[in-house]
Parts: C-alpha cells; structure tokens; sequence
C-alpha cells in the first residue's frame, strides 16, 4: 500500500509552471528519496504533500487520507522538516521544542519525555537551553528534525536535510533516518545530492521539470541502465582534435555503446560499454594507431549514469546551466534599466 499517491498534479507559480502532471507512490515502510536538481519541484511537491500548499489540479493521497480534504488529519500523521526555517532567535531550543510538543496536544509528562529522549538521540545536549539565535545550521537542523519527530509521526518527510551542513551533523541525521526507517517510520526526503540518496534510500524517484521521469529502487534503477562505464586518457591532458580522433577509433569497436568526449577533465574520453571484454580490444584498437594508454578505469553505473541517461545531462550540468540562467535573467534585468 502506498503511504503517498500523487496523481497528474500542476503547480504554477504565475507564469512559472512548477509542477507538469507529477505523478509518484512512496511505498509504506520505505526510505524514499527525490532526487532532483534545484528548480526541479521538490520543495513544491513536499508543501503539497503536507497540505501547506494547494495544487491548481490532481489527487494527494497521504496516510490513506484525501489530503485535499482531511488537511488537519494528515498533518495530525506527519512529521515536517522544512528546507529553510526561521526559528525563532530568543528562546532556547529546549524551549522552542516544549512550544512545539504543545502544538500537537501531548501530555506534559509524554512531551518531556521525548524531549529528553530526542536530545540525547541528537547529541544536543550541550547547547539545548542556549538561545536560538547563536545555533549553527547544525543545530537548527537538529532542532527542527527533533520538532518534525516529537509526536512519533509515521510519516516523515524532510527537505533537503542536510544542504549545507558539517559532516558530524549529516551523519547523525542520517544513522537516526536509518534507525527511524528500521523501527518502521517511512521517510520521505529530498536531495540534490547523489550520495544522500545513494547513501539513504531503498525507494527514490527522479524529478525533472516538475515531473517524475524514473522511478525505483536505486539498485534496479542502476542495473536497468546495464553497461560498464570506462574512463580513457591517453595522456593527462589531450586535446579537441586528438580526443575526437581517439573517439572515432573507438567507435568502430564492437561492444562500445557510446563515446563521449569530456572537455572539463581534460579532454578526456568516457565510454559506456557492454562489458569487461570490451577493454581488451580498446587496448588493441589503440595500440594498433600507435597510442598508449596514461591512464583507464572502469566502473559499474552510478546514480549519476541514471540521472544523466534520464534526462539527457549530468546532475553538475543540471545545477550549472540553472546558475546559468539565473546570471542570464539578471543580465538582462540589469540591461533593462
Ligand atoms: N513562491 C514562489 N514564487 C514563484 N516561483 C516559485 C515559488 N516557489 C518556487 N518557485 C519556482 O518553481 C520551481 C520549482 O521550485 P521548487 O519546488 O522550490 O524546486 P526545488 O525544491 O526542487 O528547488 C522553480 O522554478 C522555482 O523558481
Ligand atoms: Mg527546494
């Protein structure tokens, strides 16, 4: 049974078109993962699924509830982890977490008790009765997943948990995710890092543009690719001209699906080939035109080969040209005045 159905929602913005018919089911008891790069959806569709935001059109269903209709049971059933909060700077966390524990109706003595519990979990203990207004991002985060799990939700969701935090923080938030998904809590969260996912989820989907263009788990998702991907240099850095000749020699080769010339790293080549076997007539292909290799590895696919045979671009691409069209529109604006 699915835990979130979403079905064909649209979400504009005025003219920006957020979400095109985004489709997607998070299997109860799953670890489940959106990855996406920025601009791709994400924050919209978690808003829509914790009823903070209508779609213009198509069915929310979360915890077997008509989430378009049943706003306040389906927030009774999850816990929020927004991307960015503002908590408040004057009181102190623990504080901020008792407000919180109120707004749910839990007991006092229940209240308290989890508040104890959920400090210790997340090694806040040192900094709980300070002021919010000194935490590092953190501790806010911190203090926010502990508000999104003090009434035990059996549905967490949670945007971007660890955007931009020390390595200590991300991975207690992850052992605990991992600990929650154990216990039986499914977990919904958003990424645009590839090894959040890698690292987290046993169920994730892929959002583009407002769409969900792949689904599954991370390991069928890889496997349905197939195909070994190498990397070639034939010296540490080539150039256009000798890296487009080495790949038209390694086209002719039975067994190699794709040459693709990378400019970045130095001109080097990156292959996608049916198998191993395939190296050994690289290696004779390129000794036969007198070349040698500086240097060769092979992997199997990655999240990144998924994402990038999805969509046509790397993730890295996916964020640059967003950059890129940021810098654009103000150009322009700028141009304008
Ligand atoms: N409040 C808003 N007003 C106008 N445009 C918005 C608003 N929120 C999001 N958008 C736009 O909608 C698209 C999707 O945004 P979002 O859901 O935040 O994506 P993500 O969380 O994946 O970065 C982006 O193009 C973003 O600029
Ligand atoms: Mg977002």
């Amino acid at each position: 049974m699915p835990l979130i159905e979403l079905k064909e929602l649209e979400k504009s913005y005025g003219a920006v078109k957020a979400l095109r018919g985004l489709n997607l089911n998070v299997p109860k008891g799953s670890l489940f993962g959106l990855l996406g790069p920025n601009g791709s959806g994400k924050t919209t569709t978690l808003r829509i699924i914790c009823t903070l935001l209508a779609p213009d059109s198509g069915q929310v269903q979360v915890v077997g509830l008509n989430a378009l209709k049943k706003a306040r049971e389906v927030r009774r059933a999850i816990g929020y982890v927004a991307q960015d909060v503002a908590i408040d700077k004057i009181l102190t966390g623990r504080e901020l977490l008792k407000l919180q524990g109120d707004l749910y109706h839990l007991s006092p003595v229940y209240r308290d008790q989890r508040i104890e519990e959920l400090i210790s979990r997340l090694v806040m203990s040192d900094w709980i009765d300070r002021r919010c207004g000194s935490y590092s991002g953190g501790m806010r985060r911190r203090i926010d997943l502990a508000s999104g799990l003090l009434h035990q939700p059996q549905l967490l969701i949670l945007d971007e948990p660890t955007v931009g935090l020390d390595i200590e923080s991300r991975s207690t938030i992850w052992q605990l995710l991992l600990e929650l998904k154990n216990k039986g809590t499914t977990i919904l969260l958003s990424s645009h890092y590839l090894e959040e996912i890698e690292a987290l989820a046993d169920q994730m989907a892929i959002i583009d543009e407002g769409r969900v263009i792949a689904e599954g788990s991370p390991k069928n998702l890889k496997e349905k690719l197939g195909g070994d991907r190498v990397t070639l240099r034939v010296r540490e850095f080539s150039d256009e001209n000798e890296a487009k000749k080495i790949s038209k020699l390694l086209e002719t080769i039975e067994g190699v699906r794709q040459v693709v010339i990378n400019q970045l790293q130095g001109f080097s080549l990156n292959l996608v080939v049916d198998d191993e076997s395939v190296l050994k007539c690289i290696r004779e292909k390129l000794a036969s035109a007198d070349l040698k290799i500086f240097a060769l590895s092979q992997s199997r696919p990655s999240l990144d080969d998924v994402y990038l045979q999805a969509t046509g671009r790397t993730l890295m691409d996916a964020e640059l040209e967003l950059v890129g069209q940021r810098d654009m529109k103000l150009e322009s604006k700028n141009a304008m005045r």
